[in-house]
């Protein structure tokens, strides 16, 4: 696939037990507005989503409506989880000659889908575990929302100041990282993406190795992740126990005002993971002259990082759902380009005070 094949993520699914419940957490808690609906009322017998956005993020829940539906058995399984990281093509037909050629990635032959407003071409990637990526090609369609999909008469939403996806991490299995990033590399033509935390990610107990595939200038980046041996379990064991296959931990979120953000989604219940008194009692003498007041991230619990090219702002939610598998990133960039590996021995201090209450350390 040439660097131009693939465009960008179009919208990440997840698979949920109940998608009415996961629309109204985005809606009120992280500021998306619920833009369509699809059900039995719009011609799809068997399943219900949800497609909400906010900026350029499009996040759809679906939820089956059979007991022996593979949404069904996926949520049995996983929990909630992501099932899809739809990818908008430029032409399928290229994108689908080029995998062929590279014999590396398995898919499936494509679908049209006609609808009044043109037609949908999709086909569909496998990756790792049970998570795929649709390939769309909207071509000459001509409709803000996807196929069978109607207008959600909406009350106001008032949005958190999300505008884009910034990363979408996978966890994979010791020893499985490398050739899941051969997978993307070789097979979809991204690029390692070499950044100051390509190193092991560790704290005393437990510990993570991490590698980031991007494509086209960083307008899809990905990090894997596989767990790494430590005096206790890796986080990452932790997801895939939990999980019970690779799949993805978490999405990046990018705002331009984080403070913002992050003081909405606060005050409309978000659960966020802490860090210590300790690290911000360091913080100044770690990333040098910042913007922001310390004491206001501190109140925030906003962590900080540096590299050599400027500096990010991130935090990240507990869990959404109810299995300590996926949770949301919020992060704003202010230059830097790396994932905020100075923040990993904090964030994990908090994390692993989580999974030690769950007996999992
Ligand atoms: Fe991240």
């Amino acid at each position: 696939m040439t660097q131009r094949a693939l465009d960008r993520v179009d919208y990440v699914e997840f698979y949920v037990g109940s998608a009415k419940q996961w629309a109204f957490y985005h809606k009120f808690g992280l500021g998306f507005k619920i833009v369509g609906y699809s059900g039995p009322e719009t011609g799809v017998r068997d399943k219900v989503s949800y497609l909400m956005q906010q900026g350029k993020v499009k996040i759809m829940v679906t939820n089956a409506i059979n007991p022996d539906s593979e949404i069904t058995e996926h949520v049995r399984l996983h929990g909630d989880g992501v099932k899809d990281i739809a990818i908008r093509v430029n032409n399928l037909d290229d994108a689908l000659n080029d995998l062929k050629e590279r014999k590396v990635v398995r898919f499936e032959n494509p679908l049209d889908i006609k609808t009044g407003s043109g037609v949908v071409h999709r086909a569909k990637a496998f990756t790792y575990g049970e998570t795929v990526h649709s390939l769309i090609d909207y071509g000459e369609f001509d409709n803000e929302l996807p196929p069978n999909f109607e207008p959600v008469d909406n009350m106001v939403t008032q949005e958190s100041g999300i505008a884009r996806f910034d990363h979408i991490v996978g966890n994979v299995e010791d020893k499985k990282m490398d050739s899941w990033v051969d997978y993307y590399v070789d097979g979809m033509g991204f690029e390692p993406l070499i950044s100051f935390d390509d190193k092991d990610i560790s704290t005393e107990f437990s510990s993570l190795r991490s590698k980031v595939v991007q494509y086209n200038n960083r307008k899809i980046v990905f990090p894997i992740n596989e767990p790494a041996p430590g005096k206790k379990k890796s986080q990452i064991q932790e997801y895939l126990d939990y999980y019970h296959m690779p799949g993805v931990q978490h999405i990046a979120l990018h705002t331009d005002d984080i403070v913002k953000t992050v003081s909405k989604m606060k005050r409309e219940g978000i659960q966020f993971q802490t860090a210590p008194d300790s690290y911000y009692a360091e913080l100044a003498q770690r990333v040098g002259k910042i913007d922001e007041d310390i004491s206001v991230l501190k109140s925030l619990n906003i962590l900080v990082d540096r590299d050599d090219d400027g500096y990010l702002l991130q935090l990240f939610t507990k869990p959404t759902g109810d299995r300590p598998t996926f949770f949301y990133e919020i992060i704003q960039r202010k230059g830097a380009t790396s994932f905020g590996k100075g923040n990993f021995r904090a964030l994990f201090q908090s994390i692993e005070k989580d999974q030690a209450r769950r007996g999992n350390l």
